[in-house]
Protein backbone atom coordinates (compact mmCIF):
# COMPACT_ATOMS: atom_id res chain seq x y z
CA UNK A 1 0.00 0.00 0.00
CA UNK A 2 1.57 3.54 -0.89
CA UNK A 3 1.92 5.30 2.41
CA UNK A 4 1.54 8.87 1.94
CA UNK A 5 4.18 11.16 4.40
CA UNK A 6 3.68 14.42 4.57
CA UNK A 7 6.59 14.88 7.19
CA UNK A 8 10.04 14.28 7.15
CA UNK A 9 9.08 11.38 9.98
CA UNK A 10 9.51 7.80 8.29
CA UNK A 11 9.46 5.79 11.10
CA UNK A 12 6.91 3.33 11.43
CA UNK A 13 5.66 1.61 14.48
CA UNK A 14 2.66 -0.90 14.40
CA UNK A 15 0.17 -0.48 17.79
CA UNK A 16 2.07 -2.93 19.16
CA UNK A 17 4.97 -1.19 19.46
CA UNK A 18 3.36 1.58 20.91
CA UNK A 19 1.98 0.01 23.98
CA UNK A 20 5.09 -1.46 24.25
CA UNK A 21 7.04 2.33 24.44
CA UNK A 22 4.00 3.31 26.58
CA UNK A 23 4.49 1.30 29.02
CA UNK A 24 7.48 3.44 30.45
CA UNK A 25 5.41 5.30 33.05
CA UNK A 26 7.99 8.50 33.38
CA UNK A 27 7.03 8.89 29.47
CA UNK A 28 4.01 10.45 27.95
CA UNK A 29 3.20 9.17 24.59
CA UNK A 30 0.28 9.91 22.36
CA UNK A 31 -1.24 9.06 19.30
CA UNK A 32 -3.39 11.87 17.50
CA UNK A 33 -4.15 11.18 13.73
CA UNK A 34 -2.06 7.95 13.02
CA UNK A 35 1.11 9.41 14.06
CA UNK A 36 3.09 8.97 17.46
CA UNK A 37 3.84 11.70 19.55
CA UNK A 38 6.48 11.73 22.84
CA UNK A 39 5.59 14.99 24.77
CA UNK A 40 7.31 13.78 27.81
CA UNK A 41 9.69 17.15 27.32
CA UNK A 42 6.65 19.21 26.76
CA UNK A 43 4.30 18.30 29.96
CA UNK A 44 5.43 21.40 31.54
CA UNK A 45 5.25 23.75 28.33
CA UNK A 46 1.76 22.89 27.46
CA UNK A 47 -0.36 25.69 27.57
CA UNK A 48 -3.54 23.61 28.23
CA UNK A 49 -1.63 21.79 31.42
CA UNK A 50 0.18 18.55 31.74
CA UNK A 51 -2.55 16.78 33.34
CA UNK A 52 -4.72 16.82 30.22
CA UNK A 53 -1.66 15.31 28.36
CA UNK A 54 -0.39 12.54 31.05
CA UNK A 55 -4.77 11.13 31.08
CA UNK A 56 -3.75 10.75 27.73
CA UNK A 57 -0.68 8.29 27.91
CA UNK A 58 -0.67 5.22 25.77
CA UNK A 59 -4.01 6.33 24.13
CA UNK A 60 -5.27 7.81 21.21
CA UNK A 61 -5.88 11.11 22.04
CA UNK A 62 -7.33 12.19 18.46
CA UNK A 63 -10.67 13.25 19.85
CA UNK A 64 -9.39 15.18 22.84
CA UNK A 65 -6.85 16.79 20.38
CA UNK A 66 -9.11 18.00 18.43
CA UNK A 67 -11.96 18.88 20.63
CA UNK A 68 -10.24 21.64 21.46
CA UNK A 69 -9.38 23.33 18.09
CA UNK A 70 -5.67 23.71 18.16
CA UNK A 71 -4.43 26.65 16.47
CA UNK A 72 -1.93 26.03 13.46
CA UNK A 73 1.12 27.30 16.05
CA UNK A 74 -0.11 24.37 18.27
CA UNK A 75 -0.04 21.87 15.00
CA UNK A 76 3.32 23.24 14.01
CA UNK A 77 4.91 22.75 17.30
CA UNK A 78 3.57 19.32 17.56
CA UNK A 79 5.74 18.35 14.75
CA UNK A 80 8.69 18.45 17.25
CA UNK A 81 7.44 16.11 19.29
CA UNK A 82 6.62 13.41 16.02
CA UNK A 83 8.73 9.99 16.96
CA UNK A 84 6.60 7.85 14.24
CA UNK A 85 3.88 7.36 12.14
CA UNK A 86 1.08 4.16 13.22
CA UNK A 87 2.14 1.61 10.47
CA UNK A 88 -0.38 1.79 7.51
CA UNK A 89 -1.58 -2.08 8.47
CA UNK A 90 -3.07 -1.06 12.02
CA UNK A 91 -5.17 2.05 11.18
CA UNK A 92 -8.38 1.47 11.75
CA UNK A 93 -10.27 4.83 12.06
CA UNK A 94 -8.97 7.55 9.19
CA UNK A 95 -7.36 10.92 10.55
CA UNK A 96 -10.17 13.08 11.38
CA UNK A 97 -10.28 16.37 9.71
CA UNK A 98 -8.82 19.07 11.29
CA UNK A 99 -10.66 22.65 12.81
CA UNK A 100 -7.88 24.68 13.01
CA UNK A 101 -8.52 27.83 15.67
CA UNK A 102 -7.28 30.87 14.19
CA UNK A 103 -3.78 31.88 16.03
CA UNK A 104 -3.85 33.98 18.77
CA UNK A 105 -7.85 33.80 19.66
CA UNK A 106 -8.46 32.98 23.06
CA UNK A 107 -11.87 31.26 22.70
CA UNK A 108 -12.96 28.10 21.80
CA UNK A 109 -13.99 26.66 17.77
CA UNK A 110 -17.04 27.88 17.84
CA UNK A 111 -17.70 31.15 16.21
CA UNK A 112 -21.15 31.60 16.38
CA UNK A 113 -21.62 32.83 19.81
CA UNK A 114 -20.60 36.56 18.90
CA UNK A 115 -23.60 37.11 16.28
CA UNK A 116 -26.05 35.04 18.39
CA UNK A 117 -27.24 38.21 19.77
CA UNK A 118 -28.81 39.42 16.20
CA UNK A 119 -31.36 36.23 15.87
CA UNK A 120 -33.12 37.86 18.61
CA UNK A 121 -32.38 41.39 18.44
CA UNK A 122 -33.90 42.00 14.53
CA UNK A 123 -37.80 40.03 15.63
CA UNK A 124 -37.41 41.89 18.50
CA UNK A 125 -37.31 45.19 16.68
CA UNK A 126 -39.69 44.31 14.07
CA UNK A 127 -42.12 42.92 16.64
CA UNK A 128 -41.71 46.46 18.38
CA UNK A 129 -42.43 48.48 15.09
CA UNK A 130 -45.27 46.48 14.60
CA UNK A 131 -46.99 47.25 17.63
CA UNK A 132 -46.06 51.00 17.53
CA UNK A 133 -47.59 50.75 13.77
CA UNK A 134 -50.81 48.95 15.20
CA UNK A 135 -51.20 51.39 17.84
CA UNK A 136 -50.87 54.38 15.49
CA UNK A 137 -53.53 53.14 13.23
CA UNK A 138 -55.78 51.99 15.93
CA UNK A 139 -55.92 55.51 17.06
CA UNK A 140 -56.16 57.71 13.75
CA UNK A 141 -59.17 54.96 13.03
CA UNK A 142 -60.81 56.05 16.89
CA UNK A 143 -59.98 60.04 15.73
CA UNK A 144 -62.28 59.67 12.35
CA UNK A 145 -64.91 56.99 14.12
CA UNK A 146 -65.54 59.18 16.87
CA UNK A 147 -68.78 61.93 16.55
CA UNK A 148 -68.02 65.34 16.48
CA UNK A 149 -68.17 66.98 19.86
CA UNK A 150 -70.38 70.22 20.16
CA UNK A 151 -67.97 73.80 19.92
C1 LIG B 1 1.76 17.28 20.79
C2 LIG B 1 0.57 17.54 21.29
C3 LIG B 1 0.08 18.90 21.72
C4 LIG B 1 0.61 20.14 21.50
C5 LIG B 1 1.87 20.53 20.75
C6 LIG B 1 -0.29 21.08 22.15
C7 LIG B 1 -0.11 22.45 22.16
C8 LIG B 1 -1.00 23.36 22.70
C9 LIG B 1 -0.90 24.79 22.54
C10 LIG B 1 0.21 25.54 21.81
C11 LIG B 1 -1.95 25.32 23.21
C12 LIG B 1 -2.32 26.83 23.32
C13 LIG B 1 -3.55 27.13 22.47
C14 LIG B 1 -3.33 26.87 21.00
O1 LIG B 1 -2.38 27.44 20.42
O2 LIG B 1 -4.13 26.10 20.42
C15 LIG B 1 -2.70 24.24 23.79
C16 LIG B 1 -3.82 24.39 24.57
C17 LIG B 1 -4.55 23.36 25.07
N1 LIG B 1 -4.35 22.02 24.84
FE1 LIG B 1 -2.85 21.21 23.79
N2 LIG B 1 -1.32 20.41 22.74
C18 LIG B 1 -1.13 19.07 22.50
C19 LIG B 1 -1.94 18.04 22.90
C20 LIG B 1 -3.09 18.18 23.61
C21 LIG B 1 -3.97 17.10 24.00
C22 LIG B 1 -3.76 15.63 23.63
C23 LIG B 1 -4.97 17.66 24.73
C24 LIG B 1 -6.15 17.00 25.40
C25 LIG B 1 -6.07 15.86 26.00
C26 LIG B 1 -4.74 19.07 24.82
C27 LIG B 1 -5.52 19.96 25.49
C28 LIG B 1 -5.33 21.33 25.50
C29 LIG B 1 -6.18 22.24 26.23
C30 LIG B 1 -7.39 21.88 27.11
C31 LIG B 1 -5.69 23.52 25.95
C32 LIG B 1 -6.22 24.84 26.50
C33 LIG B 1 -7.17 25.44 25.49
C34 LIG B 1 -7.63 26.83 25.88
O3 LIG B 1 -7.48 27.20 27.04
O4 LIG B 1 -8.12 27.53 24.97
N3 LIG B 1 -3.58 19.36 24.12
N4 LIG B 1 -2.11 23.05 23.45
Amino acid sequence: MAFTNDNSNTKVLTLAECRKLAEDKDKCILLINNRVYDVTKFLEEHPGGEEVLKEQHGRDATNAFEDVGHSSDAREQMKTYEIAQVDPSDIKTPARPTVVKPSGSTDGVRDDTGSSWTKWVIPLVIAIAAVVLFKLLTKSNADVNRPPTAI
